[in-house]
């Protein structure tokens, strides 16, 4: 049994800053099931308002490569200074720390292949936020850029916490659902005693990217997320805004699949708060409206693509502090809906703990993506290792 203490970090599509979780994590080199983790401290950096109207633009079509490059610097140094945070809230120093896992920032993620110039027609991802940056600052080995390795073997380098999943929540006797709700929402579906080729995974489709644009819309920025719940909690959800939507192509499209901003960000919150209006809708009515969307989708994916109606859903990511986006959630799926909390890791700290343990299995030379949900031709230890002198 081999022990390490590894720094994940995460900072994913709601761009709203970096999740950082400080992990002992042990291992009986048995694959991803033979994982023990025990989260020592978890901090998150949000990211300024400055920085983060800077992400967006990176994120969107105007965003060039200066910015790109600059913020591939900068987003190094929040991360690592997430990762001394966390060392130092877990009453460890880095000296103490094996390595950092980082996700890195997704400033693009195109998942349809793309025809290029030479005929080719490729999947493309990129996560900024270099990890020598991080080594260098923090004096820690860091294992970053994960996705680029299930690309290359016609993946779509998504989703990657199905690994962790498998670590963390598979039972002996109850079909599983891990659903985390982050800017999209994603979900792993864990037969009981299920291994690595019988999961099944997908981007379910918006997580609280929608609810968060048109808030952000509705409010002139001065909220950028539904704190609590309150703005859907006053509305009544239009069923017929709630139905047209949840046309949309990509809900009904096989696994695997993967999707992100590109998709269901601003311009998709601006339609959609647009079509709200035009149906002399509240606010409050368009807000309850996107949480719906947002269960919905979750729902009709378990229903279109699961192998089988789980017993429990247990859910993360910051969706599960959203109280009426949850219970919207229990009322759309059978199973029992849990929060990843009582499973010994906080429903926020999830993806920065899945990510922790994917540097894990960098470490240990045991293949990390699950290709059943990335459609990757074959296993692959994803990760780029930066070594320090330290
Ligand atoms: N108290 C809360 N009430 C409602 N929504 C919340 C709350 N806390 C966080 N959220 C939602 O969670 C989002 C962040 O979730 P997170 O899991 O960090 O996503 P990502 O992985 O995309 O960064 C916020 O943008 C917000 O929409
Ligand atoms: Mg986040």
């Amino acid at each position: 049994m081999n022990s390490r203490r590894i720094i994940g970090l995460m900072s994913g599509t709601s761009l709203d800053g970096v999740d950082a979780a400080c992990c002992r994590i042990s291992h009986d080199g048995t694959g991803p099931r033979g994982y023990d983790v025990t989260v020592e401290s978890f901090v998150t950096t949000s990211y300024t308002p400055g920085f983060r109207e800077k992400l967006a633009r990176a994120c969107g079509d105007e965003g060039g490569v200066l910015d790109a490059c600059e913020l591939n610097v900068a987003i190094g140094s929040v991360f690592a200074d997430a990762a001394v945070e966390a060392a130092d809230a877990a009453g460890v120093t880095p000296a103490d720390v094996d390595a950092i896992g980082s996700h890195g920032q997704t400033i693009r993620h195109q998942p349809t292949p793309q025809k290029l110039p030479n005929g080719d027609a490729l999947r493309s991802t990129l996560q900024i936020g270099d990890g020598s940056v991080i080594a260098e600052r923090t004096g820690i080995e860091t294992i970053s850029d994960f996705r680029t390795a299930d690309i290359a073997v016609s993946g779509h380098g998504a989703p990657l916490v199905p690994f962790a999943d498998l670590a963390l929540l598979v039972d002996d006797d109850k079909h599983r659902v891990a659903q985390n709700i982050g800017g999209i929402a994603n979900c792993t579906a864990l037969p009981a005693n299920a291994s690595r080729n019988e999961v099944t995974a997908l981007d379910t489709g918006p997580g609280n990217m929608v609810i968060d644009g048109v808030v952000e819309q509705i409010t002139d920025d001065a909220q950028t997320y539904d704190c609590d719940g309150e703005l859907a909690g006053e509305g009544t959800v239009d069923e017929s805004l709630l139905e047209a939507c949840l046309e949309e192509p990509y809900f009904s499209s096989p696994p695997p699949k993967s999707t992100g901003r590109e998709q269901f960000g601003e311009v998709y919150a601006t339609e959609f708060l647009s079509a709200g209006r035009e149906r002399g809708l509240s606010d409050e009515d368009v807000v309850a409206t996107a949480t719906a969307l947002t269960a919905h989708s979750i729902g009709d994916a378990y229903q279109k693509f699961l192998p089988n109606e789980p017993d429990e859903i247990i859910v993360s990511g910051g969706g599960a502090q959203n109280p009426v986006l949850v219970e919207m959630l229990d009322d759309v799926v059978e199973g029992e809906v849990r929060l990843m909390d009582e499973f010994g890791v906080s429903a926020d700290a999830k993806e920065a703990v899945a990510f922790a343990l994917l540097a894990c299995a960098t470490l240990d030379g045991i293949p990390n993506n699950v290709p059943e949900a990335t459609g990757a031709s074959r296993p692959v230890i994803m990760g780029k290792r930066c070594l320090t002198t330290n």
